[in-house]
């Protein structure tokens, strides 16, 4: 059975991390969250910088940042480390949230990001999910799928799960986040948060969660 690439965009709290999550695991594919890449390098920014304008002190700070993913034996989920210490709870904060469009938009931070990822998926049999991963990082990947969802159903949704990780956020603070991620994600210069011409769209507003994952997994195994 050949592998495939599955790359799958769209906005802020769309729920792309948990449905690619379970498609991976549905394939027996390797996941991986480019956003907590993006994360984890605004997270070793804000650790060493106020502000980050000098294109010296950006390209000396990428430098030195390394970005792992581990498995976490007890709970089986993965879990993202910064120069070797876990980072997974920092990195879903909303002081992070809130910067993270600002850097993600610097030509330096995503050209090595985007080649990190490329690595990771070079052997495929990968879902990745993130904001330009079927137009810049894969785009020849076999499967592509552009995720939405209505605002006010995005912001529940990531209210409810920050909740579950012990965070209470107001639900205004979320869609004021939210909507501002997708008005920098989607008009910087760099690699736009955009559908890929060839992308399946899928609107999650009213489909359940197996719902989302039966879908993508039912359209990948028509590739494989
Ligand atoms: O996926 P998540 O919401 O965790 O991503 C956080 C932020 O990282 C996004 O709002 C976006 O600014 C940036 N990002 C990106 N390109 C990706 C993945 C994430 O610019 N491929």
């Amino acid at each position: 059975m050949r592998k495939i690439v599955i790359a799958i965009d769209g906005y802020s709290g769309c729920g792309k991390s948990s449905t690619a999550k379970a498609v991976a695991k549905k394939l027996g594919y390797t996941y991986i969250d480019s956003g907590a890449m993006y994360r984890a390098a605004t997270l070793h920014f804000i650790n060493k910088f106020t502000v980050l304008t000098n294109p010296k002190d950006i390209q000396q700070s990428l430098d030195s940042l390394e970005v792992e993913f581990h498995k976490n034996e007890d709970t089986g989920e993965q879990e993202t480390y910064l120069n070797g210490l876990n980072v997974e709870k920092k990195i879903r904060s909303m002081e992070v949230s809130e910067r993270v469009s600002e850097v993600s938009k610097i030509k330096e931070v995503r050209k090595e990001l985007v080649s990190q990822q490329q690595k990771l998926g070079k052997h495929r049999g990968v879902v990745m999910d993130g904001r330009d991963i079927g137009t810049v990082v894969f785009p020849e990947a076999e499967l592509k799928v552009f995720m939405t969802a209505n605002l006010s159903v995005r912001a529940e949704r990531r209210q409810k799960e920050l909740l579950e990780k012990g965070q209470m956020v107001d639900l205004n603070q979320i869609i004021q986040n939210l909507s501002e991620r997708d008005r920098i994600d989607s008009t910087r210069k760099e690699s736009p948060l955009k559908k890929a011409p060839d992308a399946f769209e899928i609107d999650t507003s009213l489909l359940d969660f197996e719902e989302q994952v039966c879908e993508i997994t039912a359209l990948a195994n028509r590739k494989i």
